[in-house]
């Protein structure tokens, strides 16, 4: 497969590789999740299943994606050839699927941050205003909201037309680190803020009362969607990657920026919503209430508004990206339609979706399925139940399909790298035993409960 893209160096894979995992998931739905879910026990949970499941899925999924060269469809057929059960070779279509159904309200999240950018260029946020009245105006009105998610949504389309290289590589280098910078900011400011105590204590005291089984499934689906697990994202972008590569280190590396990502986010937000007032169960609208707060009592806080409301514009498209970069690659390879009209059908299929996300906050609000709007629905469907089974179908791939053999090979680069033995075996025992039976046990006592 000569003529595939691939990325150019090892910091051009890295910075796309945070750039897919760092995004809305850490800035906007890590702080409504850790506000939702009673705060330190989520946090505690979350991590756990970080370490200990999504880490070693992080390198499963690479393992897969670089062995096969191929989109998450091909993977897994080419994989599973000369070996028995055909239906292996189908798992990419919950992949797909859950692309799609994850960029639906994704895109209606960014477009939330282009309105934001084009209010902040208005210096729009003024000490004193009603912000819980201003976002629910950018996301409750029929038509506004819909025109900011089509704009997000044709940005992601014009940069994965560009492919790979020369698209996805060329914006994450100049904005990440940016966009650290800025968390940073605000994390001190928040801090600094009269009352920001008790929010402190909120993300780091645990209160075990608010321990659940929903609790629990919610740190899980948030680990996936976080580290942009269990899509087949990782697939993907490792089959760009090179033979020589250490995947083992780059899946560590963007892990620990992730989480360290998550972590700055939650405290950049939860001292500001006590210092504030306000209470921490404001769901997704959680950030677009409490960053404009901040910055009006921020001296030029005007400037910073825009900064990073531009910056949070450019870590939701590059993980845009990378969702969309699933579907394509797939359309590409496996219907051999060109890049272009992969990119059109996609970007369709995913607005008609997307308007439904939209409206279910204003003028569909009483449509609901299984008892939830289709915003939340969708968010649900895909972290809660997609992601885990979609990951649950990697890891029982690449621990009872592929041979240690196989496995070790790939993780080792055919025996170039070394890695002690006990590391490969802890990491070969997790991805056969330990992650599927916590997924299964966690998704079984959920859903009977
Ligand atoms: N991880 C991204 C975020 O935190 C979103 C994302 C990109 C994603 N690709 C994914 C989530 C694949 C799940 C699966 O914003």
């Amino acid at each position: 497969m000569s003529n595939r893209d691939s990325f150019s160096s090892k910091f051009g894979i890295l910075v796309a590789l945070a750039g897919s995992a760092v995004g809305l998931g850490n800035l906007w739905r890590f702080p409504y999740l850790v506000g939702n879910n009673g705060g330190a026990v989520f946090i505690i949970l979350y991590l756990l299943f970080l370490i200990v499941i999504c880490l070693p899925m992080m390198i499963t999924e690479f393992t897969i994606g670089r062995r096969s060269q191929s989109n998450v469809f091909g993977a897994f057929k080419i994989l599973s050839q000369g070996k028995k059960g055909k239906a292996w070779g189908k798992i990419g279509f919950i992949s797909v699927l859950s692309a799609l159904v994850i960029l639906s309200f994704y895109s209606v999240v960014g477009g939330w941050t282009v309105d934001y950018i084009t209010q902040s260029l208005c210096f729009n946020f003024k000490e004193g205003l009603d912000y819980e009245q201003m976002f629910r105006y950018s996301s409750e009105n029929a038509f506004r909201p819909l025109i900011f998610t089509l704009v997000f949504l044709l940005l992601t389309a014009l940069v994965v037309i560009m492919g790979v290289n020369k698209g996805i590589e060329k914006y994450t280098k100049v904005m990440m680190p940016l966009l650290f910078v800025m968390v940073i900011l605000i994390a001190v400011r928040s801090l600094t803020l009269q009352g920001s105590n008790e929010g402190v204590k909120f993300l780091f005291r645990p209160d075990w009362s608010k321990f659940t089984i929903d609790t629990v499934l919610a740190a899980l689906g948030q680990s996936f969607f976080s580290l942009s697990i269990g899509c087949g994202t990782i697939i993907t972008y490792a089959s760009y990657v090179k033979r020589n590569e250490n995947i083992v280190r780059l899946s560590t590396e963007t892990a620990l920026m992730d989480t360290l990502f998550a972590l700055l986010a939650g405290i950049a937000i939860m001292p500001a919503v006590f210092a504030f007032g306000l209470t921490p169960e404001e769901g997704p609208g959680l950030v677009f209430v409490i960053i404009p707060q901040i910055f009006s009592q921020l001296p030029m806080g005007g400037i910073f508004a825009i900064l990073f409301f531009v910056v949070l514009f450019f870590a939701a498209l590059s993980s845009s990206i990378s969702l969309l970069e699933v579907m394509v690659a797939y359309m590409i390879e496996e219907i051999h339609w060109s890049r272009k009209t992969a990119v059109a059908l996609s970007t369709a299929l995913v607005t008609i979706l997307s308007v439904l996300c939209s409206l279910s906050l204003g003028v569909l609000k009483n449509v609901s399925v299984l008892g939830s709007n289709i915003f939340d629905f969708m968010d649900k469907l895909s972290a809660n139940i997609l992601l885990p089974v979609g990951g649950l179908l990697f890891v029982l791939f690449a621990g009872w399909k592929m041979s240690d053999k196989e496995y070790f090979d790939e993780i080792t680069n055919d025996g170039n790298l070394k890695f002690k033995p006990l590391f490969l075996n802890v990491l070969r025992f997790i991805v056969r035993f330990v992650a599927p039976l916590v997924i299964v046990l966690i998704m079984l006592v959920s859903l009977l409960k």
